[in-house]
């Protein structure tokens, strides 16, 4: 029977990560574990920066963005000197399992480090670029799609005045999630992609045939995975002789008070991997898939996700 959880936060943050701690802790007291917060992510494992978590520290924290525990990426985790430090600070604190809330990376080193020492290790998939495979949607990218839209559509409002054309990069280092679902909710009229090849002869083509027919204004979306906004837009303007404009939404994206959707998620997927630890069940990622909370094993969840792009983009491209 487990007695002592730990959670942490790791790799990018995701708007929804703290209402995520908060159920982590909240109904972790109330099967009668103690939870620790470790700071930091898989640092704060390494160089033992954890302490108890009661049922107060997560008070008020529901509607905001970040992570009270704060995170990062860590090289020094992929050694085997920091596991086998992180695994110290384990024993040394007689934690029983880890529950792990980020991305495919940190599921990529809660696999590598279950595997080695063999502690139970649950994900909770947060991450804004919606890339965790197996499951429909991570924490954090409902409020990132809905920061890039409030913006998209307050660009639109400048193009429309001004006919002018935009390029806006939107994140998504190797998902085109944001820039599909922002483009076609934003009514953006093309977007461009890591998974489908670029053809700016194409998007070229368009826009000079729109301004034959009057349409004048343009929003383009790219994902920045896909190209830089300002090489893109100056091509287009070689390409075109008209002139662009770029905006780039950067970390804006990351910020910001959590959505309905993105806490709901993380309440009750947080809850859902403690009864998984509980159960006495490991090495998985919990997230929303078809409307219900799956477990999908970290060996799967760290597989590249397959993007259907297909219909997404012709709906994109017939609604222009
Ligand atoms: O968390 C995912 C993500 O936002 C990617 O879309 C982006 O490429 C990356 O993180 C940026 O990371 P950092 O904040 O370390 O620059």
């Amino acid at each position: 029977m487990i007695k002592k959880i730990a959670v942490l936060t790791t790799g990018g943050d995701a708007p929804g990560m703290n209402p995520a701690i908060r159920s982590v802790v909240r109904y972790g007291i109330s099967q009668k574990l103690e939870v620790m917060g470790v700071f930091r992510g898989w640092w704060g494992l390494i160089n033992e920066e954890l302490k108890p978590l009661s049922h107060r520290s997560v008070s008020g924290i529901i509607g905001q963005g970040g992570t009270i525990l704060k995170t990062g990426r860590c090289a020094e985790f992929k050694t085997e000197e920091g596991q086998k430090r992180a695994y110290e600070t384990i024993k040394k604190n007689n934690i029983d399992g880890l529950v792990v809330i980020g991305g495919n990376g940190s599921f990529a080193a809660a696999h590598e480090f279950y595997k080695k020492f063999n502690v139970p290790c649950v994900g909770v998939a947060a991450s804004i670029d919606n890339d965790v495979n197996g499951i429909d949607y991570t924490i954090g990218t409902d409020t990132a799609v809905n920061t890039a839209l409030d913006a998209i559509d307050k660009i639109r409002d400048t193009a429309t005045s001004m006919e002018r054309i935009f390029v806006v990069e939107v994140m998504g280092r190797d998902s085109g999630f944001i820039a599909l679902t922002v483009a076609l909710a934003g009514g953006c009229e093309d977007v461009i992609i890591p998974e489908r090849d670029l053809d700016l002869n194409a998007v070229c083509h368009d826009i000079v045939h729109g301004n034959l027919v009057g349409k004048m204004s343009w929003i383009i979306v790219v994902a920045e995975g896909a190209g830089k906004a300002e090489d893109i837009a100056r091509q287009i303007t070689d390409m075109t002789s008209l002139e662009t404009r770029t905006v780039v939404l950067g970390h804006v994206q990351r910020g910001g008070r959590p959505t309905a959707v993105s806490r709901d998620i993380a309440l009750n997927v947080g809850k859902a991997a403690v009864d998984c630890l509980i159960a006495g069940k490991t090495d998985i990622a919990l997230g929303l898939a078809a409307g219900k909370i799956v477990e999908v094993d970290f060996e799967t969840a760290i597989k590249k996700k397959e993007l259907k792009i297909d219909n997404f983009y012709k709906l994109i491209k017939t609604l222009t």
